[in-house]
This record gives structure tokens, sequence and C-alpha cells, in this order.
């Protein structure tokens, strides 16, 4: 065994009896334990549950199954090394540096048994600063794909630490206790969304997601231009279809309303509110619906109603997407000739939804759908454009998809000819642009969406300045990895309070009114 082999066997036994010790799926909400006295129950954060989990495990694990696993093994092996003279020499480092791996380990696991919430909190959005520039040997599909594996699986950071107050933002009778969003295409499949909420984001957005599943475009499909910040791809809607993500969401919901029951009867500890965002409903999950490929246009509207038929009821939020650069003729459907008559049967589909589902439970559920649209709009395009959206009814407007521009820096890029949508910090300004003419046209009247090339706190708070009343992220957070989620919520608040803004409501559009108040 080499020594690299030596840690990972560490790092995959400790790490399998953390994650078969706690039930770190998804929804890694509270747990309940008992306490020594065996009197009343006492609550305990999954994070401090998690911690002594695996201090313990630990413990099990490195005195129990290391030894039987890994020590005993290579004690054999350096046993029957002893016959060659040249065993000793070769090897005599190895259970050393096996000692070294357990007796940090067991360092890091004491450590963060000792940790509060809010310290193990940021101890752990640390450790994935410096575990995601992991991800950049691999190429950027796979490093996606194993990125999506291991979210599923619960691996990453949880935020125990409440958002600032003036952060929070309330649209469509949602709440939102943070203004940063998760944009579609990361979670294509609706597999990682629980634990990409956990980590802190304010709402995350599924989807792409086709009636069919698809396998999209040929490989490789995805380039980096990391020097940019900017990601070239053309997926083309790979996706498993409606019925898988729907499954996952519905088992979501179903278990986010147990736990919710659960808090409803115990939501104190010591006659104190459980101060946690986990004590809270899980933040809103935008559904992105997309049309399969061999849809034809004539018949597109057909794929998003039954999108909406199929999905609306798990949906806290309905994106159509029609702008989407690699999928042929998708965009067409922003034309004035095509958009009216779509909206027009999605919302109708939307509403007779409502009613059925009020029908059936008794609950009312009519989710807002929202417009993404694509920022290489001409102005005369975003006029009709946002007439058909408000003379239909929708209900909010992303701004905005990729770009199919390419900007000279990006041209003289290895993977800047590429086919495909760019992303990034090229798209900050013109998405930011046709966002603040969508805030005039528009008036304020519905809520926008601002996206593309936000990778700070400044960045965010400058497309709510220019009228979003909500953001979203994709390319960043792809580069920065989770560490940027809690920084960037930090720096909004700040930018909100140096402005001597209350909260994000007060920025809103600030940038259209008369000295930028
Ligand atoms: C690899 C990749 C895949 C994407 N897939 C989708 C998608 O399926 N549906 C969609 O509406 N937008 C998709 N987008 C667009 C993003 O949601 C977002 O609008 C765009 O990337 C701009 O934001 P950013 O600059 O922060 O990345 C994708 C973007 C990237 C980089």
């Amino acid at each position: 065994m080499t020594p690299a082999e030596v840690g990972y066997v560490a790092v995959v036994l400790f790490c399998k009896k953390v994650l078969a010790t706690k039930k770190f799926s998804s929804n890694h909400l509270q747990i309940k334990t008992q306490s020594p006295s065996h009197g009343p129950p006492r609550v305990m954060s999954p994070t401090a549950v998690l911690a002594r989990r695996g201090a313990r495990a630990l413990a099990a694990g490195l005195t129990q199954r290391a030894s039987a696993r890994v020590v005993a093994p290579f004690r054999r092996g350096l046993a029957s090394q002893a016959a060659d003279a040249n065993a000793t020499n070769q090897s005599s480092g190895l259970p050393r540096f096996a000692a070294l791996i357990g007796t940090a380990a067991a360092s890091a696991g004491a450590y963060a048994f000792l940790l509060d919430d809010t310290q193990s909190s940021a101890a752990q959005f640390k450790l994935f600063e410096y575990l995601a520039p992991t991800m950049r040997v691999m190429d950027p599909e796979t490093a996606h794909n194993v990125g999506i594996e291991l979210l599923a699986k619960g691996v990453a950071p949880m935020e125990t630490r409440p958002d600032h107050p003036s952060l929070a933002v309330d649209a469509w009778g949602l709440r939102f206790t943070n203004p940063l969003g998760l944009a579609a295409g990361f979670d294509k499949d609706a597999k990682a969304f629980p634990a990409l909420e956990s980590m802190g984001f304010g709402f995350v957005e599924i989807g792409s997601v086709t009636p069919k599943p698809q396998p999209g475009n040929p490989k490789p499909r995805v380039f980096r231009l990391r020097e940019h910040g900017a990601v070239i791809n053309r997926y083309g809607f790979n996706s498993e279809g409606h019925g898988p993500a729907r499954t996952r969401l519905e088992a979501y919901r179903a278990n986010v309303r147990a736990t919710q029951a659960e808090f409803d009867t115990t939501p104190v500890v010591d006659g104190e509110p459980v101060p946690s965002r986990l004590a809270m409903r899980g933040a809103p999950v935008g559904v992105n619906l997309g049309k399969n490929k061999l849809t034809p246009e004539a018949a597109a509207a057909d794929d998003y109603v039954l999108g909406v038929q199929s999905m609306g009821h798990t949906a806290d939020y309905i994106v159509v997407n029609i702008s989407s650069p690699n999928t042929p003729g998708l965009r067409n459907l922003q034309s004035k000739a095509h958009l009216k008559g779509l909206l027009g049967k999605v919302l109708k589909s939307r509403d007779d939804l409502a009613v059925k589902l009020k029908k059936e439970s008794g609950h009312s559920h009519k989710p807002p759908v929202l417009l993404k649209i694509a920022p290489d709009l001409t102005d005369s395009d975003i006029k009709d454009v946002v007439h058909a959206a408000t003379s239909c009814g929708v209900d909010g407007i992303i701004v905005s998809n990729t770009t199919i521009a390419r900007p000279d820096e990006i041209k003289a890029h290895i993977s800047g000819g590429e086919a495909g949508g760019l992303s990034g910090k090229p798209l900050l300004d013109k998405s930011t642009a046709v966002l603040s003419r969508v805030y005039e046209l528009t008036r304020g009247k519905i809520p926008l969406v601002g996206c593309g090339g936000v990778a700070s706190g400044r960045d965010a708070y400058a497309k709510i300045r220019a009228g979003a009343s909500l953001v979203q992220m994709y390319t960043a957070f792809a580069y920065g990895g989770p560490a940027l989620v809690p920084e960037m919520k930090e720096e909004l608040a700040r930018c909100l309070r140096e402005d001597g803004y209350g909260s994000v409501r007060d920025a809103i559009g600030a940038d259209h009114r008369k000295g930028g108040r």
C-alpha cells in the first residue's frame, strides 16, 4: 500500500461510518436524542449530532475496523516481506504515516465535537473551500456529476447561522430568508437541491427538466474559461424526464411536512425557540421546465403544459425556459408570434391545476409562473416579451439565460469558439442592462430575478439596485464552491448597511429612482 492509499482508506472508512450512522440524506433536519438522565428528549442540531457521531465513529472505526482492515493486512504484508532484506527499509515509514492520518482525523473529530453550531458551520465551509480545487483535476462534466452525487448523499457544509434579517425577501407569497438562489442547470434532475438549500441558498431552481428523458448533445459539451470566470455549455437539456424529478420532489415535500409536524409539537429547547433555520420549512424550490428536442416548435406549448400538470404541485414556482441556446428553435418561442399563445396555455394549465388541487386536498396551491429570457434580445424584442408576459399575467421574469455573444477577450480564448451559451463574468453587464430595461418596462409591478455573472455580494447588490427582487448564480458557484454562499450574503448585507438600506426590499430598483435612492 502506498501512503496515498492508506490515507484514502482512512478517509473512506471515516466517511462511510459517518454517513451510515446519520441518515445524512437530503433532508437532514433536526434530530432528537435522549438526554443522559432519560428525561425529556433533548433537541440537538444535526451538526452537533453529526459531530458527536463522527467523533464516536472515528474512535470505533480507528480502533476496530481500521485495525482489522488496514493495519492487520498491512502488518501481514510487512511480516511476509520481512524475509526480504529490503522490505524493512521500503516500508518502515508506512505505519507511522497511518498513525499520523489517524491522529489527524481523531483531532479533527475531537475538534468538531467541541465546536458549537456556529463555529461548526464556519469550519465546514472552510473545509469545503480547501476541497473545491480538487474538482479542477476532472473535466468539467465529470466534476459536476461527482459534485451532484456527493450532494445527493448530503456531503455538503450545513449552514446553521441564521440569515441577516435585512436579507429577507417576500415575493409571490413566499418567504426567502435571503435573495441568493442557485440558477437552473446545476441540479437538472432534482437530486441535490436539499443539500444546496442546507448550505444557505435562499432558494434553488431545479431543471431544466423535459417531459421525456433525453441524453442531450454529444460530449464534450461544457468548457471552462477559468481565466475569465466563464463557462460555455451546450448540454442541450440532458434530462431524466419529469418522472424521476417529480418523485424526488414529492419525497422531499413529504419529508419536510413530516418534520414540520414534529416541530409544531416540539419547537423549543429549555423554553426557548430553536434558533436555527433548520427549524423552518425548507427554502423555496423552483421547477424550471424545458421542451424535448424532438417536440416540434408548433407543439412546444404542450411540453410546458405537461410540466405544469406533472410537477406543478411540487413546485414553489415554475419557470418557462424558452431562452436556452442549445435546443434548436427554442429561442424563437420568445417572439411576438409565439409567446402570448404559449404563455396563455401554460397559465391556464396552472390555474386548472390550482382548482384541481383545491378540490382534491382542500389546500390551495397556485405556483407563480416565471418566464426566463435570453440576454441577446434587441430593445424591440424586450418590449414585445415584456408586453406579452405582463398582458398574459406572468408572475415574474428571470433575466437572463446564457448568451450566444462572444466578447473579444472570449473569442481569443482557446475554447472561445465552442458553440453554446456563455455564462459567468462576461455576462454580468449585459444581463444587468437587460434586467434594468425590463424593470423600467414593468415599472416594478412584478418581481424580477437577476441572473448572469453574479460572483460576489456586490454583484448581487448591483442586480437588486437594477430592479431584481431575487438573484441567482451558477458559474461562480461552480468555480467557488459552497464557501461563496455565506461570503456573498455577508457582503450583500454590508452593501445594504453602507448605503443605509434596512432591507433588500428598500434597495430594489434604487438605480431607477432620483439620486439613486
Ligand atoms: C452548465 C450550465 C448549464 C445550464 N443549464 C440550464 C438549464 O438547464 N436551464 C436553464 O434555464 N438555464 C441553464 N443554465 C443557465 C443558468 O441558469 C444561468 O441562467 C446562466 O448560467 C447565467 O448565470 P451565471 O452567469 O451565474 O452562470 C445553465 C448554465 C450553465 C453554465
